[in-house]
């Protein structure tokens, strides 16, 4: 889970659509595969063409203490 520069709360799955390496870490304002360079949107689109799967992400809430990630 991270915090996009929007101040919205995002999260996804650490494992990539690309091959199953767990390397999806956040950058700043998208997604990001650190084996093969794979980019997502925050809402999961792939952004360039190493993968045509998209992303799963997952839905953020927060209550201002709580923070549930469904
Ligand atoms: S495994 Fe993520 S880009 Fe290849």
């Amino acid at each position: 889970m991270a915090q996009s520069s929007a101040g919205v709360l995002v999260a996804a799955t650490q494992t990539c659509t690309h091959e199953p390496k767990k390397q999806i870490i956040f950058n700043k304002t998208e997604f990001y595969c650190t084996d093969h360079g794979a980019r997502f949107s925050l809402t999961g689109s792939p952004l360039n063409t190493i993968t045509r799967k998209a992303l799963t992400v997952y839905k953020v809430a927060t209550d201002g203490n709580t923070v549930v990630v469904y």
